[in-house]
């Protein structure tokens, strides 16, 4: 989502991270690797976790350890939050999961302030949100900066966008579109129980700490939703019917009791697995939505089927559109992790930040 730039933009813009998690940490890391290169970034003015904020850049990582170490914060709202430091042209660069930052970010647009996001719950939550959100970057002349929110930067919402600008309809869209359970349903040979692979994978870190998270098909849900708003299609969070794999039992648990109930998977999964065998498929996660409604759920595809292949945390999606009916468009790649999702992240700011000097100059 883009608009025209304001043309008065008074200064460079500066940087305020929102996060000192995994994905900003990744993100510092590299901001420094491409300043080491001598490519030009803003300047960092704040970095804030949900406990404190730090204003300047000089000292980065000193900044972040601090971040990291600081006592949780008592303040209701965050010293950033209602601080008019803000200008118009500056650029929050948003890598929290918070549903209450993503709900600033159409105030932020509408003040002329670039958002650049990881956070899924700008655009992938309530329709309402998203289309404040596209209605203020229009408004406020600010860019919206959201490849990080699906495919960490792989080019699906850019493909989609210029499909759409150039006139296609986009007939179905369907994908793997999670890393976590991409690496699973690749894995998961049968030789070893479901719940033995989520293990591994949680030891890895490609899904959440609470793995029913990934396992529940929320996070798909979400990134079909973004995807879909992006084809131009205003899906509502519940027209999407999402088959969770987590079993009630174990959605009730506490968190103290998952490890001990992820066993419930085994036996249900163990018997798809030889079912989808008995007849030449593979199974795999996928989301899809086209004219006829949307859906998240495990599927038994043909093994030459075009959302079969991929490896490791791989995302692979099939864009069908006007242009390309009977072959679809396919992208396919890493969309999971810390790393490229912080350089989607910095793309966007470098986009924005060029944007910026030429409309300026
Ligand atoms: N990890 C990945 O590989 C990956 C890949 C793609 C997308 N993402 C997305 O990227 C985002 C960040 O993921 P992550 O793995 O880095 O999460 P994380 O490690 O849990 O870090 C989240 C950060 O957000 C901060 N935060 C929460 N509420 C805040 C608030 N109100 N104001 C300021 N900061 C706040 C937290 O601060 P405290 O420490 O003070 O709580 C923490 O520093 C999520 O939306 C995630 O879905 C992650």
């Amino acid at each position: 989502m883009s608009a025209v730039v304001r043309l008065n933009a008074r200064r460079a813009p500066r940087l305020a991270l929102l996060g000192t998690g995994v994905v900003g940490s990744a993100l510092v890391a590299r901001y420094r690797r491409l300043q080491a290169r001598g490519i030009a970034l803003p300047a960092f003015a704040w970095i804030a976790n949900s406990r404190e904020v730090i204003e300047g850049s000089d000292t980065l990582e000193a900044s972040l350890q601090q971040l990291r170490e600081a006592a949780a914060n008592t303040r209701i709202v965050p010293p950033w939050a209602e601080a008019d430091a803000l200008d118009a042209g500056d650029i929050v660069i948003d890598a929290t999961a918070s549903d209450a930052i993503a709900l600033r970010h159409a105030e932020w647009l509408a003040r002329g302030v670039h958002v650049v996001t990881a956070n899924k719950l700008g655009c992938g939550a309530d329709l309402v949100r998203a289309q404040a959100i596209e209605q203020a970057a229009r408004d406020g002349g600010a860019i919206y900066g959201d490849s990080a929110t699906v495919g960490a930067g792989l080019p699906l919402l850019r493909s989609l966008r210029a499909l759409v600008a150039g006139g296609d309809r986009i007939t179905s869209v369907e994908g793997v579109l999670s890393g976590s359970l991409a690496w699973l349903f690749n894995h998961f040979d049968g030789e070893q129980a479901f719940s033995s692979y989520v293990r591994q994978a949680r030891a890895a870190g490609y899904t959440e700490p609470d793995p029913r998270i990934d396992l529940s098909g929320e996070d798909v849900r979400r990134k079909l939703l973004i995807m879909a708003r992006a084809a131009g299609l205003p899906l509502q969070s519940y027209d999407v019917r999402v088959e969770s794999l987590v079993p009630q039992v174990l959605a009730n648990a506490s968190d103290a009791q998952i490890d001990d109930l992820l066993s419930v998977l085994d036996a249900p999964l163990q018997e798809q697995l030889e079912a989808a065998r008995r007849d030449g498929a593979q199974l795999r996660l996928v989301g899809r939505f086209d004219a006829a409604g949307a859906s998240v759920g495990l599927r038994a595809l043909p093994a030459d089927h075009a959302l079969c292949g991929g490896a490791g945390t791989d995302n692979r999606v099939a864009i069908h559109c006007d242009r390309y009916p009977d072959q679809p468009l396919l992208v396919q790649g890493p969309g999971a992790g810390a790393e490229v999702t912080a350089a989607a992240l910095l793309d966007d700011v470098l986009a924005v930040a060029l944007g910026t000097a030429a409309h300026a100059a």
